[in-house]
């Protein structure tokens, strides 16, 4: 039949019914499994998180030995990925090569997953989640040209994936405490975000019944652009040109408001969050007290404080309830953490592949139908052929 409504963008239509993440963007409300946001940044940890996410319950301490096992076992890729690695330009930005790397482990565990069966479904599960991290570091490693390495699987997550980036080939990474905390709470701070544009990604991508790996894949593409995850690089990336402009970023407010102007605020600006983006709360505490702990003092992070006082003065950026998001501060934490820069969106991808895995497995076991939009034609009637000496 004819479809008579538009709704571009999906602002308006929900595309499943979903357990799994609440949020009110009025209230700027966010709960994982029910659980909120800011209990779980201060009193979990972010494998628990994950764990949470995908399973639906906080685990016991037997099923939380049992998954971090199940992980370990899993650490390992194929070292045939190294040579697919080895195909790439060192100027490769992480993010594609990350996605390449995801798509081509489905080369080495070709059988789809029978998602009928509890085993097979966590045994996807865990290989995805034992592995990206591996990968995520070597994406980094290639660039900066160090030999690939595996982690060492005593260590906690975060501790572990610390090592795979930074271990040099004559001197062991020794993270400090502070940066091992801090990039827990982040990661946990974006492990899911309800229907966002990677996770609907992931689920229109999975509900053709595209294997898990190949979901992913294509989640991390759409987490690359900057209106998504692409932000936080953005963010940092307009912060240093305030700097090297002089700091003055009246001019660049100037420039967000001017609708003859393309440039926005990067970090402003939420679909849902009309209110604040309660994420950007906990963060923005977190890269004050991270910067503290390291004696870290930055000048990035003066603009930035600056710069949302008077955007949020602002009748342009009040009247369009525009409030800095998560990736408003999460680069400062990044960058203070020795992050480098094009790995910004890599750390939000290894943070969000709970929340990917999570709404992947609800879509898969409620048998969810084949994604499909209609649209509204607007292009030419019919109309006959003409040959090309007639044109
Ligand atoms: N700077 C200046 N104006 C803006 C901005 C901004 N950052 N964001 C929205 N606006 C304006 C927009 O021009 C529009 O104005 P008008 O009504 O006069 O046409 C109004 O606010 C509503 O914006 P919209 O584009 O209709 O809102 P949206 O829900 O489609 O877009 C957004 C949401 C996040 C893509 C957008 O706010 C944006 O581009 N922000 C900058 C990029 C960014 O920080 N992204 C990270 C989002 S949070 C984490 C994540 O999802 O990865």
């Amino acid at each position: 039949g004819g479809v008579t409504t538009i709704d571009a963008g999906f602002k308006n239509t929900s595309s499943c019914e979903s357990a799994i993440t609440f949020l009110d963007g009025e209230k700027g409300i966010l709960r994982y499994r029910g659980y909120s946001i800011e209990e779980l940044a201060k009193k979990s940890n972010f494998v628990e998180v994950s764990y949470l996410l995908i399973f639906g319950a906080l685990p016991t301490c037997d099923e939380l030995a049992k998954f971090k096992a199940d992980i370990r076992k899993q650490s390992l890729v194929d070292e045939d990925i190294k040579k697919i690695l080895d195909g790439f330009p060192k100027s490769a930005h992480p993010m594609g090569v990350l996605s390449a790397l995801t798509s081509a482990l489905t080369a080495f565990s070709p059988k789809s997953v029978d998602v009928d069966s509890p085993e097979e479904m966590y045994d996807a599960i865990v290989k995805i989640y034992a592995k990206l991290p591996v990968l995520a570091s070597w994406a980094y490693r290639k660039e900066e040209g160090l030999p690939l390495e595996y982690g060492d699987n005593s260590l906690g997550y975060v501790e572990n994936f610390l090592k795979m980036m930074f271990d040099l080939p004559n001197e062991v990474y020794k993270p400090n405490p502070v940066i091992i905390k801090a990039l827990d709470k982040l990661l946990i701070l974006h492990a899911d975000h309800e229907q966002n544009c990677s996770t609907s990604t992931v689920r229109i991508a999975g509900s053709s019944h595209a294997g898990l790996f190949a979901s992913i894949s294509a989640g991390i593409s759409a987490l690359w652009g900057r209106l998504h995850g692409g932000a936080n690089q953005a963010v940092i990336e307009m912060l240093e040109e305030i700097k090297e402009d002089g700091g003055g970023y009246e001019k660049y407010i100037a420039k967000a408001k001017d609708k003859n102007d393309p440039f926005r605020l990067m970090g402003f600006g939420h679909r849902v969050y009309k209110n604040f983006d309660p994420r950007a709360n906990i963060i923005k505490v977190a890269a004050e007290e991270v910067l503290a702990d390291l004696g870290i003092d930055d000048p990035v992070l003066d603009i930035a404080r600056g710069l949302s006082t008077v955007a949020l003065e602002d009748e342009y950026f009040k009247s369009r309830n525009l409030y800095p998001n998560v990736d408003f501060y999460s680069g400062i934490i990044y960058r203070a953490l020795g992050i480098p820069i094009p790995m910004f969106t890599v750390m939000f991808a290894l943070g969000r592949l709970p929340g990917w895995i999570a709404q992947w497995r609800e879509m898969r076991l409620r048998k969810e139908p084949i994604g499909r939009p209609r649209q509204l034609y607007i292009g030419a009637t019919g109309r006959p052929f003409i040959e090309k000496e007639e044109r």
